[in-house]
């Protein structure tokens, strides 16, 4: 006992020596866990099947612009999920196909026939405006197919069986995880079950990498989902996908449907928002960013994201099928609204998060709606809105993007943490802001004419990043950043020799 009593003194005393906390730190898997480590590099999916059909759609637009002026329009037609916007990415990034084209454009609408005036002018412009030009569309109906393409449709079968299955085993049986004979058999049973709807082979697939518990295996092939929905099995791979996240995880997936269809969401701004809303929070040694991490990247793992894109500095941009769209839509339904601003009607007053957009007008425009007791995200992407100010005083808001003109109505905003302002016309950043006392992110973008923070910035105690682009005019940075201490990302330090804005600042963070 004296010798174990002996020994923990000197750990002790070792701990004071050497300045190491005190605390609790989860005992994590080795090896099982690795995946969740955030990395910049992005692992493209393998495409299976599809080479025959990728040479003869990349042949067509090189072909035919050589020898024609007028406009050719291709198109890839097939069911739902069969791979036809994956195919279409092949070819757009097709190497001959880029060397071809002096620029190229990606675009995304619905099948939508209302969409149809729309698709004419654009073809004109095109038409007219440009020689040589090629589209290639995606579209499930033969009908829509028809009305846009100029030759035949390329029809797309389904991908083989074999290639479904090596699709699905792939998500499954990834990081050289052995690939034992009874789960093979089970997983092949599975994937008949995905009726060539490859977003449901990769989502039943990356759900089960997880576990290789036989029993977990069978009680997805004989789980009641199959049944409740045998009309739509993809919806019941969603589905059953989305039961198996940890119940954290849920609400974190559904805030994505505040996004509207094929938005590019950016990861970081994604757990920022998470963070806002109090969906992700520190757990033992990990910092709320690093949940919010590991949350993201078990969605991804999980396949509810996709098309993962990183910068040469690193910022991740990804997509949601518009399925897992209307999935997390399905579970949210009238408090998680993305809207078109032409198409404003009456929202709900349990409204919870918002994202306001507009393609078209340019002119302000009110919202049709007076309050909003339990709104928690207002995301308005321009342009601005007359009545904002008068709308958002006495939320709850717990996250704003938006260009604001007055910001002193920001201050009954008390449970704010999350402010993104987009091309304000401020000079300098208003003390309303400084009284929000709550923030744990602040991000300025396109505020031409800011020159300077206040000297109160500094009762922001919370506040973990503090991001600016853009925002030219900018003289020095904020008055004594060294206060900061939750402070994590400061993306702009301008010196100055002046006492508190100079770089030994930096020594305390
Ligand atoms: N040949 C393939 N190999 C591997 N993965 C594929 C293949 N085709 C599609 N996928 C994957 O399946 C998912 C659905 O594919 P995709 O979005 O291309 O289908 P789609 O036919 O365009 O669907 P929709 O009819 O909804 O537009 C995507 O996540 C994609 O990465
Ligand atoms: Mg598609």
């Amino acid at each position: 006992m004296k010798a174990v009593a002996k020994k923990i003194d000197v750990i002790a005393k070792d701990r004071m020596k050497y300045g190491l906390q005190v605390g609790v730190t989860e005992e994590r898997q080795r090896g099982a866990d690795e995946w969740r480590q955030t990395t910049s590099v992005v692992t493209e999916p393998v495409v299976y099947g599809r080479y025959i059909y990728k040479e003869q759609i990349v042949k067509f637009p090189l072909k035919h612009t050589t020898d024609k002026e007028e406009l050719s329009v291709y198109s890839i037609v097939g069911l739902g999920e069969y791979g036809k916007t994956t195919l279409a990415q092949l070819v757009y990034n097709n190497e001959r196909v880029r060397n071809h084209f002096d620029l190229k454009i990606w675009i995304f609408v619905s099948d939508d026939f209302s969409m149809m005036k729309k698709w004419n002018k654009f073809k004109s412009l095109l038409q007219y405006e440009t020689k040589g030009a090629s589209i290639l569309v995606t579209a499930r109906l033969d009908i829509v197919a028809s009305i846009m393409a100029t030759y035949h449709a390329h029809r797309l079968t389904r991908l083989s069986d074999s290639d479904i299955w090596s699709l699905f085993k792939q998500q499954a049986f990834r990081e050289n995880r052995e690939e034992r004979a009874e789960l093979v058999e089970i997983g092949k049973k599975l994937v008949r079950k995905c009726v060539g709807s490859t977003l449901a082979a990769k989502v039943l697939g990356s759900s089960l990498r997880f576990t290789s518990d036989e029993h977990q295996w069978i009680s997805v092939l004989e789980s009641e989902f199959w049944n409740l929905t045998e009309d739509d099995p993809i919806m019941s791979v969603l589905r059953l996908s989305y039961f198996n996240l940890k119940l954290s995880l849920r609400p974190c997936f559904t805030f994505c449907a505040v996004f509207p269809k094929d938005f590019e969401m950016v990861k970081e701004n994604l757990i920022h928002l998470w963070m806002a809303n109090g969906l992700v929070t520190s757990r033992g040694n990990l910092q709320m960013e690093d949940v919010g991490n590991e949350v993201w990247n078990e969605l991804y793992q999980r396949s509810f994201f996709q098309e993962v894109k990183s910068d040469f500095v690193g910022n991740i941009t990804f997509k949601m099928h518009d399925f897992i769209h209307d999935l997390g839509q399905s579970f949210m339904g009238e408090e998680c609204i993305s809207y078109d601003v032409s198409k404003l009607t009456n929202f709900s007053i349990r409204v919870h998060h918002i994202s306001l957009f507009d393609n078209k007008s340019k002119d302000d425009y009110m919202i049709p709606f007076q309050k909003f007791d339990s709104l928690r995200t207002f995301l308005e992407y321009k342009p601005p809105s007359k009545n904002l100010n008068m709308l958002l005083s006495s939320t709850p808001l717990r996250a704003l993007h938006a260009s604001f003109h007055q910001l002193s109505s920001l201050m009954s905003l008390i449970h704010l943490r999350y402010l993104e302002l987009n091309q304000s016309p401020i000079t300098i950043l208003p003390g309303s802001v400084c009284r929000l006392q709550k923030l744990q992110t602040l991000k300025l973008e396109r505020c031409h004419f800011l020159s300077s923070f206040p000297k109160q910035l500094i009762e922001l105690k919370d506040l973990r990043h503090l991001m600016i682009k853009n925002c030219h005019s900018l003289m020095s940075s904020p008055f004594k950043i060294g206060k900061f201490t939750c402070l994590k990302t400061w993306s702009i330090f301008i010196v100055d020799s002046k006492t508190g804005y100079g770089l030994a600042e930096l020594c305390n963070l």
